[in-house]
């Protein structure tokens, strides 16, 4: 296959956004899809001026009660009132396909919000023809569960309903129940769902918890495990990862195989990657893309990044893509996690060059791209339900979910009224305006690699071979595609290093420098040995 032949979704850049938190066209504290079409600009303007990025995965948006940030369905079939119309979203994708930007979205298949009218439906009566639509069982004895399965949020995974006397389950929230995927009409509404949007012409989907579709049909219980949380004090053999979920997830490839230039990208929530890996398929029947969980969680060593992105490239199957990330609206913002012993401002630079030059689809988190850090929310503004109920420990994932900082404004030029989440301190300099026009911002970098990445065919669709680097502290790969090959150094280290031209693996050269992260490197120069300076990151070009 020709690098022009190559699918969007392998070659490009994909960029999260958190909708509720992005921008605000209406001034309600609460971002919305108008506040999207508002801010394309900043994503791609069709100019190194902005981040260049190829596509973008929006959370769900779907009319929803919000009690776990939209991922709790009430009606797949629309807009939430709070962010907008269904007439607002075609625009957006207009929009977006217009500039060349592909839209994907969130697809929650694994259960519903409680409020969903299947659920009512279902919950009304044992006889209902929804009944087995959700997983309904007897108790085990009174007052106990049909079995010792926890919920991922803690807590026993059932939960009592005294309408009908039966327990239903959920994986998450007791507000998410989970739809039952071995009943047919389940199976069919859920696809009529994905084609709704399909014939709309979104570009793919998101897949929520994908590992999650079936539970065991014996609802064996789970080994036990040290670990803990109740959730992880449980080998999870039997209430998730089931091998009925990669039939779904195949006929769910055949579906999106008949939409050409359509892509799906799959949470697998597991602590196996070779879980992640196996989602894949055959390389080219089950997922395009599977997040790779063990990259996000790797400590801040060359070691690590390095033994995470080998793995990922062994354990896949041949033919299929990688694909990676560090921060998304689950997790820790990167930038704070890498700050806990280190400058990370610098380690910032140094992670962006690395996601954006590996072999794979990088898929950056909205607010990443300045740095921005985790939010400190105060307890009584809490609003994901982890947080609320286990705070301080874990604190829950609103700090990740601040709204985005565009200005030095008041509320970061998010809104004019105070957001639904606190805007984080930081807004004052990290900031999308202040780093537009300052040269040696991370804002500035991202949209320097970002396009460099899409005007090197190396870079986007070059092989990976990583370089033996002696001394350590330093990974290093190179990117080649026919004649042309691309080197990058990353140096983990706070301390400087020399690598002599024979310790650094390049092979023949001469090398010329494309960036470095640091501000005062002349770019276009010939580099003999190789000098990186404390967490510094240098990509070069085989003159
Ligand atoms: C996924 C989402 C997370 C959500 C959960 C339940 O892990 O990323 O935000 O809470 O699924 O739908």
């Amino acid at each position: 296959m020709s690098v022009e032949d190559l699918p969007w979704w392998k070659k490009g850049i994909v960029y999260e956004i958190l909708v509720r938190s992005f921008a605000d066209s209406d001034n309600d504290g609460i971002g919305d899809i108008r506040g999207i079409i508002e801010r394309l600009d900043h994503l791609n303007d069709g100019t190194p001026r902005s981040l260049g990025v190829d596509a973008i995965w929006l959370s769900p948006f779907y009319r929803s009660p919000m009690v776990d940030c939209g991922y709790d369905v009430a009606d797949y079939y629309s807009v939430d009132p709070a962010y907008g119309r269904m007439s607002d979203f075609d625009e957006l994708l207009s929009e977006c396909h217009r500039r060349g930007i592909k839209v994907i979205i969130d697809m929650i298949l694994n259960h519903t919000s409680d409020e969903h009218a299947w659920f009512a439906e279902s919950r009304s009566s044992r006889d209902d023809p929804k009944r087995d639509w959700y997983i309904w069982r007897d108790g085990r004895a009174p007052g106990k569960p049909p079995n010792r399965w926890k919920a991922v949020v803690e807590g026993s995974a059932w939960v009592f309903d005294e309408m009908t006397g039966q327990y239903y389950y959920h994986a998450f929230l007791p507000q998410q129940p989970d739809l039952n995927w071995r009943n047919p009409e389940v199976r069919k509404a859920m696809f009529d769902v994905c084609r709704f949007w399909l014939d709309r012409g979104v570009d793919g989907f998101r897949l929520d918890l994908v590992n999650f579709l079936h539970e065991d049909e014996r609802l064996r219980d789970n080994p036990r495990k040290v670990g803990w949380r109740t959730y992880e004090m449980q080998r999870h053999l039997y209430d998730r990862s089931q091998p009925e979920d990669h039939e779904v997830v195949r006929e769910l490839r055949g579906m999106l195989d008949s939409y050409p230039g359509t892509m799906m990208v799959g949470e697998v929530y597991t602590d196996t990657s070779k879980d992640a890996a196996d989602y894949y398929g055959r390389g080219d029947d089950e997922l395009h893309l599977s997040f790779y969980l063990d990259f996000a969680e790797a400590k801040w060593s060359a070691e690590s990044f390095r033994r995470s992105v080998d793995d990922y490239e062994r354990m896949m199957p041949k033919g299929a893509w990688p694909c990676y990330y560090l921060s998304n609206h689950d997790l820790v913002r990167h930038v704070t996690r890498l700050g806990k012993h280190g400058d990370a401002g610098a380690r910032a630079r140094v992670a962006a060059v690395m996601m954006l030059t590996l072999r794979g689809t990088p898929f950056l988190y909205c607010g990443e791209e300045i740095g921005m850090p985790q939010g400190r929310i105060p307890r009584q503004r809490l609003k994901d339900p982890i947080g609320i109920k286990w705070w301080p420990v874990p604190v829950g994932r609103d700090g990740e979910r601040t709204p985005m900082q565009w200005s030095s404004e008041r509320f970061g030029g998010f809104s004019e009224v105070e957001p639904w989440l606190p805007v984080d301190g930081s807004y004052t300099r990290t900031n999308v305006a202040s780093q537009d026009s300052d040269p040696g911002s991370l804002l500035n970098l991202y949209r320097r690699l970002a396009w460099l990445r899409r005007d090197r065919p190396s870079l986007h669709a070059g092989d990976y071979r990583p370089l033996d680097v002696r001394g350590g502290g330093v990974f290093a790969y190179a990117r080649e595609l026919g004649e042309e090959r691309v080197a990058v150094f990353l140096n983990f280290k706070p301390g400087r290093v020399v690598l002599e031209p024979g310790s650094s693996g390049l092979g023949e050269g001469p090398w010329r420098l494309l960036l470095s992260t640091r501000a005062d490197r002349v770019t276009g120069a010939e580099v003999g040995a190789i000098e990186l300076g404390p967490d510094e990151a240098l990509v070069l070009e085989r003159a």
